[in-house]
């Protein structure tokens, strides 16, 4: 199997980070892979919002956790056995599990494909990052999270105008303890139209 097949079939979402910060060579390395991914019309309608604030990012995610308010499979162990997610475990109060770096990725309102050009800067870093033994996860609810009065400031505040929406929040950081497996792929899902 090559490398990057690898890499794609072995990253897992990660819920248990260490305290410490990644570092800066790494992080550049996980923005440029960001950068490098396919977007519409290849405007590169997007904009990077990274944040190593602790208590930012603890904010943050507490207002992405109240958008998420009863977890409806609590111990059920449905994702990943290893990775607990908010959605199963009420007692999970960070919904960035305390990851030391928080990338949120707005784009452009004007344009269409917001999301798919969202997600795939989303995809390439959080690949990066396994391929540099760092964890990441994808966090929804973000465009609900940062339509809130103190964090449309945040945004200004650091170069993003109103006219870009978050879209997704990647976590990032060295993961702490046993990974877990990934969920069986379920077979049903390929079908063929050939000659
Ligand atoms: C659109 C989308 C939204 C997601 N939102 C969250 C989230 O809010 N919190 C979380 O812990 N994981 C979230 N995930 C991660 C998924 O739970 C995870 O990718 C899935 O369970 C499969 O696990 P794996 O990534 O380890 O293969 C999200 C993934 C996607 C694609």
């Amino acid at each position: 199997m090559n490398e990057i097949i690898r890499i794609i079939m072995e990253r897992r979402a990660i819920r248990h980070y260490k305290a410490e910060q990644i570092k800066d060579e790494e992080l550049k390395q996980i923005i440029e892979a960001g950068l490098w991914a396919p977007s519409a019309g290849g405007r590169q309608a997007t904009k990077f919002l990274i944040c190593q604030n602790s208590e930012i990012n603890e904010k943050i995610s507490r207002i992405n956790r109240s958008f998420m308010p009863s977890p409806n499979k609590v111990n059920d162990h449905n994702v990943n056995e290893k990775q607990i997610s908010i959605a199963e475990d009420a007692t999970i109060q960070n919904a960035f599990y305390g990851a030391p770096t928080v990338i949120t990725v707005f784009a452009a309102d004007q344009f269409k494909y917001p999301i798919n050009d969202a997600s795939v800067a989303a995809e390439n870093m959080m690949l990066a990052a396994w391929s540099l033994g760092i964890g990441s996860a994808y966090i929804g609810r973000v465009e609900e999270t940062f339509k809130t009065e103190e964090e449309k400031n945040l945004m200004e505040n650091n170069g993003i105008d109103s006219t870009y929406t978050a879209r997704v929040c990647v976590c990032l950081g060295y993961p702490d303890g046993e990974i877990g497996k990934g969920k069986t792929r379920k077979e049903d899902r390929i079908y063929f139209i050939k000659d």
